[in-house]
C-alpha cells in the first residue's frame, strides 16, 4: 500500500531524515517508534505532501507520489493526522468534522450528515454542537480522528494519538483504532504509548536519527539490544518482550 524508499530531508544544517526505507501493507497496523527526534512526525509530513524531500520516493496505492500537494495525496486516499492537534476552535464538532468531509463532498448539507456518521462512530455523537475547543485533550484527539476519518482514506498515519491521554483514555480508543482498521483502513501510528502499540500494532518500525534501525513484531524489536539502546531501555523492553503482543 505505501512504499517509502531512502527519503532524505533536512532542515538547514539538520538531517531529519537520513534514507528513510519503509513498506506498510494493505489493512494492517504498523507502530513507528523511536526517541524524540528521530524524524518520525518529519517522515509524515515527507510522506504526506507536506515537506518536499531532498531525495527518495514515495509511492501509494500503486503511484509514485512523491513531491504531490497534500491535498492531492490525500484525494488519493492517504491523510495525516498531527500531533499537535488544531482545530478550527470556535467552529462546532461537527463543521470541523465536515472539513474533512468536504474533500470529497461538495455540499454542505451533505459534508455535515457525513460528519456526523463519523462522529457517532467515533464516540463524539453528544458532542456534535459543541465548539471544538470545549473538549478535553481526549476529545480532541478523537476529533482530529474523525477529521481525517470523514475524508475516507485508504491509509492513515496517526500522529501520537494517544498522547496526553490517561490510561483509562487510551484503553477507550484501542478498539475505536482497531475498528477503522477493520473497516478497511490501513494505519500507520507514531506512538510513545508502548502499551497502546502492543495491543495494537502487527509491526513495528523503529526510527532513529534519520534511519530505521529495526522492524519486525514488537516482541522481536522490543528483544534487539540497538532498539533497546536508542529508545526503550530495560525495563520496559524486557515488559514487552514478556507480552504476547501482535
Ligand atoms: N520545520 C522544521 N524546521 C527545522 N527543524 C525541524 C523541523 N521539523 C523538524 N525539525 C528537526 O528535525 C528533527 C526531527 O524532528 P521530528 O519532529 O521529525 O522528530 P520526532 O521523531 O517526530 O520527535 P517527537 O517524538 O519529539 O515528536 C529534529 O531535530 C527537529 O528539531
Ligand atoms: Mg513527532
Amino acid at each position: 500500500m505505501l512504499e517509502v524508499r531512502d527519503l532524505h530531508r533536512r532542515f538547514g544544517g539538520v538531517v531529519a531524515l537520513a534514507g528513510v526505507s519503509l513498506a506498510v501493507a494493505e489493512r494492517t497496523i504498523t507502530a513507528l517508534i523511536g526517541p524524540n527526534g528521530a524524524g518520525k512526525t518529519t517522515a509524515f509530513a515527507t510522506i504526506a505532501g507536506f515537506h518536499r524531500p531532498d531525495s527518495g520516493h514515495v509511492r501509494f496505492a500503486g503511484r509514485d507520489i512523491t513531491g504531490w500537494p497534500p491535498e492531492r495525496i490525500a484525494r488519493l486516499g492517504l491523510v495525516r493526522t498531527f500531533q499537535i492537534v488544531q482545530p478550527f476552535g470556535g467552529l462546532s464538532v461537527r463543521d470541523n468534522i465536515a472539513v474533512g468531509a468536504h474533500l470529497h463532498l461538495a455540499g454542505r448539507a451533505e459534508a455535515r450528515a457525513e460528519a456526523e456518521a463519523v462522529a457517532h462512530r467515533l464516540g463524539l455523537g453528544a458532542d456534535l454542537d459543541k465548539p471544538a475547543n470545549a473538549l478535553p485533550i481526549a476529545g480532541r484527539k478523537r476529533l482530529e480522528l474523525a477529521r481525517a476519518l470523514a475524508t475516507r482514506p485508504r491509509m492513515l498515519l496517526l500522529d501520537e494519538v494517544m498522547a496526553g491521554l490517561n490510561p483509562g483514555e487510551v484503553a477507550a480508543l484501542l478498539p475505536t483504532i482497531r475498528a477503522i482498521r477493520d473497516g478497511g483502513v490501513t494505519l500507520l501510528m507514531i506512538e510513545h504509548v508502548m502499551q497502546a502499540v502492543a495491543e495494537l500494532a502487527e509491526r513495528c518500525i523503529v526510527l532513529a536519527e534519520g534511519r530505521v534501525i529495526a522492524e519486525g513484531t514488537v516482541a522481536d524489536v522490543a528483544r534487539d539490544p540497538v532498539v533497546i539502546d536508542a529508545y526503550l531501555g530495560e525495563g520496559a523492553a524486557s515488559r514487552l518482550a514478556s507480552d504476547d503482543a501482535a
